[in-house]
């Protein structure tokens, strides 16, 4: 006698066939559950990704020692009551002992700095925190203005900040406003901020249009101005960046920081 649930050759055969048909929705669907979840996790990645903009060989460092006693100094000190080592060397007041600096192209224009920052941190891009802006001073120190603080709006306060980061003296109202980091090569900053391609903004490389340049972005990308009024950057960010020309015209520091803020914030915002 047979029992009603046994299994004949050809029920085994249609459940077989049952099984198969359900493994076959189930990796239709799940194949195309993934890819979506993949392909969306990769758009936010790419939405997610944070330019750099590095302020590089920043012309802000404390006074050298040996134009502690200048006399411009002195009268620095005399003014604004700040004594010599934590002076920021700028050239408008110290010029008069600069001429045995070495270096001297690139140095004592915190002025330059100061602009680039401002022009690049008063942004809608900047304040909706999909730009990161660095400046990498010449000493190597990196001071980064954290998201959604306003750096200082004086050329004097700004520096009377710089000031107390250089010389290590900073308290919580500084760290409160910036990341520091010390004494980075431009190739730490590259891989500290996990840049898959760099691009030294400079009148003497491949001209482009800038739209063109931030459109093209693929990967996640620093770019390099230099913050210094003369001169061009250190062979090592021209070693590892890919350099790059705006303009037939040499361009103020700050006049490329705006642009490029702006051109990222069409790119990322609009
Ligand atoms: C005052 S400039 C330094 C001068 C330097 N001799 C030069 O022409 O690149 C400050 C910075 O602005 C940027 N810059 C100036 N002119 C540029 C141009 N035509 N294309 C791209 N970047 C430019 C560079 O990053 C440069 O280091």
């Amino acid at each position: 006698m047979r029992c009603s649930n046994e299994v004949t050759p050809l029920k085994a055969a249609e459940r077989e066939r049952i099984k198969k048909w359900h493994l076959y929705v189930w990796k239709f669907f799940s194949d195309r559950y993934f890819k979506a979840v993949l392909v969306g996790r990769l758009k936010q990645m790419s939405q997610d990704k944070l330019d750099v903009v590095i302020i590089e060989n920043s012309s802000v460092e404390l006074l050298p020692k040996e134009l502690w006693s200048h006399e411009s100094a002195k009268r620095v000190q005399d003014s604004f009551g700040v004594a010599p080592r934590m002076q920021i060397l700028d050239w408008n007041y110290h010029r008069a002992g600069m001429s045995k600096l070495r270096n001297i192209e690139k140095r004592g224009r915190p002025d330059v700095v100061h602009f680039a920052l401002l022009d690049a941190t008063s942004t809608p891009i900047f304040a909706s925190g999909k730009l990161k802006v660095v400046i990498h001073a010449l000493n190597g120190d990196v001071i980064s203005p954290k998201n959604s603080t306003h750096p200082p709006r004086t050329l004097n306060r700004f520096c009377g900040v710089m000031a107390k980061i250089l010389a290590g003296e900073e308290g919580p109202d500084e760290r409160n406003l910036f990341q520091i980091e010390r004494k980075k090569s431009f190739k730490d900053l590259l891989s500290m901020y996990e840049i898959d391609e760099a691009v030294s903004l400079t009148r003497l490389g491949t001209g482009i249009d800038l739209r063109d340049l931030v459109k093209s972005e693929s990967s996640r990308r620093a770019y390099a101005i230099g913050g210094f009024a003369h001169g061009h950057f250190d062979e090592e960010v021209i070693l590892n960046s890919k350099p790059m020309s705006i303009s037939k015209e040499p361009l103020a520091a700050h006049v490329v920081s705006a642009r490029l803020s702006y051109e990222l914030e069409r790119s990322k915002l609009m």
